[in-house]
């Protein structure tokens, strides 16, 4: 488990980078917070180093899944709006993952133990105005290994 302050929004797209950068292989990434955290400003974080603008990365509260054409792809979501787990999504990413892409997924909440792994668990807590707390827990695949 990992653990970095972040005190301004490009630090937390700089921790995002530096994470991303330290799991390579950890392509899906559920991102835990309340309202306001800073999960999509971390997604922009990731995003920019696919070389997608950040203007294009916002909380797809009402489609529930962005597709960006970067190079690997990256499929970001929100499950904030789902009631209840919905095998499709699943299948969605599933199938996203399994085609090289990247996956982003805000409020996992809704099917956390089911998400395939391994990936990456970030939680981003509130410790102010300006403060987050970042902590990263790693979810590996026993079976591969990594
Ligand atoms: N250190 C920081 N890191 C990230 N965001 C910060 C930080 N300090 C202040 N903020 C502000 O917190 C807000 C984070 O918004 P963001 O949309 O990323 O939250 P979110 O977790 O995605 O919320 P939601 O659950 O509504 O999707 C922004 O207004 C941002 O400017
Ligand atoms: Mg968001």
């Amino acid at each position: 488990m990992h653990s970095f302050i972040s005190k301004t929004t490009s630090q937390t797209k700089r921790i995002a980078k530096k994470i991303r950068e330290t799991y390579p292989n950890h392509n899906l990434i559920l991102l835990s917070g309340e309202l306001g955290s800073g999960k999509t400003v971390f997604a922009k974080g990731i995003g920019a180093l696919l070389g997608i603008d950040e203007r294009h990365i916002k909380s797809p509260t009402y489609t529930l899944i962005h597709e960006h054409a970067s190079t690997p792809k990256l499929l970001h979501a929100d499950l904030y709006r789902l009631q209840a787990k919905d095998e499709i999504i699943m299948e969605n990413i599933n199938l996203w993952i399994e085609g090289k892409g990247i996956a982003i997924v805000e409020w996992p909440e809704v099917a956390l133990e089911d998400f395939q792994k391994p990936h990456l668990h970030i939680t981003i807590e509130k410790n102010g105005e300006d403060e987050r707390l970042i902590t990263v827990i790693e979810k590996n695949d026993e079976r591969s290994g990594i």
